[in-house]
């Protein structure tokens, strides 16, 4: 037991380790690497460029397997979850701003939004609804009808965030989400996820290199050459 009391967390990492093999040489990204992630909190991974913020990420969405060391999920290791049952665990309980966006070029910024609720089955008016409550919260009702490739970098990633909080997700996972904005917006993304946490009690992971993010979150790990510093 801890100071969290007797919840599970929503992300445990214990000792984990990820290795990429290349041709004639291995990179070692993340190096034993131990934390656990609770609901109502924000953690910074903060680290500079190649310092294994993306990889670490990559392997607590269940996107990718440790080489070492194991990776928990809502209380339960994700090695004991089938292929399916992590693709469902990642459409209904995870939220995710990837550091490209990947926005569907061929959808509007409502129509990004509303995908992710079809899904889980939310029908056509409420996800109607839930959309348009999200372009309001992040102060983008006007984009809700164009597409991705008419915005800016700053705006596809708010597009991105409305997304990501759609599923209504127990987990939001963010790279970098505020790396392509000027100053005032990048805090504006931070606040929002920060109350996301807060109102919503929602555990919310993000990665930056920024150190000025650190003023808006619970708990900072610095990351350097894959490994934990503090
Ligand atoms: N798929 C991959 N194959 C080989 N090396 C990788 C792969 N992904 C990341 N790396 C390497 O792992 C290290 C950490 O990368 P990354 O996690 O992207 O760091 P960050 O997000 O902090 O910039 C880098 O040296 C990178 O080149
Ligand atoms: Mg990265």
């Amino acid at each position: 037991m801890n100071s969290h009391g007797p919840r599970p967390p929503i992300a445990g990492l214990a000792h984990v380790t990820k290795t990429f093999n290349g041709h004639d040489h291995r990179t070692t990204a993340v190096r034993d690497v131990s934390f656990e992630a609770f609901a109502g909190e924000l953690i910074l991974l903060l680290g500079p460029s190649g310092s294994g913020k993306t990889t670490l990420l990559t392997l607590i969405a269940g996107l990718s397997r440790p080489t070492a060391g194991t990776v928990s999920l809502f209380g339960r290791d994700i090695e004991r979850f089938s292929a399916k049952e992590l693709q469902r665990l990642r459409a209904e309980k995870i939220g995710f701003i990837f550091q490209t966006f990947l926005l569907i070029d061929s959808l509007t910024a409502r129509e990004n939004i509303e995908a992710v609720l079809r899904f889980n089955g939310t029908g056509r008016s409420a996800r109607r609804t839930k959309a348009a409550a999200l372009l309001r919260r992040l102060q983008i009702e006007y984009l809700a009808g164009r597409f991705p490739r008419t915005m800016s970098q700053g705006e596809k990633q708010r597009v991105a965030v409305a997304r990501a909080m759609a599923n209504d997700a127990e987990l939001i996972i963010a790279d970098e989400p505020t790396g392509s904005l000027e100053t005032k917006q990048g805090l504006g993304i931070i606040r929002i996820l920060h109350a996301l946490a807060k109102e919503g009690n929602k555990c919310v992971i993000v990665a930056s290199h920024d150190l000025r993010l650190a003023e808006f979150t619970d708990r900072v790990i610095r990351l350097e050459d894959g490994r934990m510093t503090s």
